[in-house]
């Protein structure tokens, strides 16, 4: 007795002289009669995400969620400022349970999550708790567990996330299929995101940016600005970004009180909810139609997420 077990004799190379590749063909085959995992329907995600804060993200993810909920899309925004939580402020929403008490088992993802008043459902995210700014290994486990378990009930992810390149901030961006780069004008703005790309594509060549640059204060400037951005970008990270569109500076977005509907809800024939739904539009349009599809449980937002965690 070796000790080996029988079945695996054949691939461990103990009898017969099968060198390495022989070994490999038995893996393979080995492998292929297998049953491959079902694939599962799962959302698209996106994560809006910036350098700088105060860019605009949480505005942006919130209008783009009543947006997407009327044109039909079943829509989730998870609210992914870990302990500086806003999401439910902007939506109208008074939540009992957050993200908080759902990654340390205290609830479930039914019971946490809450429908707003304009139709999307959203995740909260907890306010002012300064250790979940900074999650445990356990806890971004179980994170992506919940996501992954969100997205198999939904269209549309939205993940709304903190500014800047805190880990998990970095593995949710790795993990969404779209990331909506939220910048403005200025080139401080610009610096930083840049520096976004810059650090995710250092670990994933493939990741797919959208760009919005916001509080435009003259038309056609966020389309020089993105110019500049998606120039560095290729020449430096060899990353090609695309342009989804401009936002207005408006006063009307600081003078919009929190707890009331979104902008969008509230004053749909002003000019910011008309440049809003043009965006939505052509997100819609970039993405290909921002339908759900099926994929592999090994490829699905889980697994991708894991996969990255064990790279950062
Ligand atoms: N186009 C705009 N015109 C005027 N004010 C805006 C515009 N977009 C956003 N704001 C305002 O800018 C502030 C920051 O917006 P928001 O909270 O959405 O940014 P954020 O990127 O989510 O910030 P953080 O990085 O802190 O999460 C808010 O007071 C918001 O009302
Ligand atoms: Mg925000």
């Amino acid at each position: 007795m070796d000790g080996t077990a029988p079945g695996r004799q054949t691939t461990s190379g103990g009898r017969g002289g099968l060198g390495p590749r022989g070994r490999g063909l038995f893996g393979r085959l080995f492998e292929s009669l297998k049953a491959p995992a079902k694939p599962r329907r799962e959302a698209v995600s996106i994560a809006v995400a910036s350098g700088k804060g105060g860019t605009g993200k949480s505005f942006l993810a919130t209008s783009l969620a009543v947006l997407l909920h009327r044109a039909g899309r079943r829509t989730a925004i998870v609210d992914c400022d870990f302990g500086l939580a806003c999401d439910h402020l902007l939506m109208g929403v008074k939540p009992h349970l957050t993200l908080q008490q759902l990654l340390a088992g205290q609830a479930t993802l039914e019971q946490t999550l809450c429908t707003s008043p304009c139709g999307p459902r959203l995740l909260p995210g907890a306010s002012g708790v300064r250790r979940m700014a900074n999650l445990t290994d356990k806890e971004l486990l179980a994170f992506a567990r919940e996501l992954g378990n969100l997205a198999q009930g939904e269209d549309v992810m939205l993940l709304d996330l903190g500014a800047g390149i805190a880990p998990a901030t970095v593995l949710t961006m790795l993990a969404a299929d779209w990331i909506v780069l939220v910048t403005q004008p200025e080139i401080a703005a610009l610096v930083d995101a840049y520096a976004v790309v810059k650090c995710i594509a250092q670990v994933h060549d493939k990741a797919r940016f959208l760009v919005v640059v916001n509080h435009v204060s003259v038309p056609g400037r966020g389309e020089m600005a993105f110019q500049k951005l998606t120039e560095v970008a290729r020449q430096h990270v060899g990353v090609t970004l695309r342009y989804l569109g401009e936002i207005a500076e408006d006063p009307s977005v600081m003078q919009h009180r929190l707890g009331q509907l979104p902008l969008v809800a509230s004053d749909p024939e002003a000019p910011m909810a008309q440049s809003l739904r043009d965006l939505a539009t052509r997100l819609d349009e970039l993405c290909g139609g921002l339908q759900p599809r099926d994929v592999p449980a090994e490829e699905a937002i889980e697994a991708r997420f894991r996969q990255h965690r064990l790279f950062l």
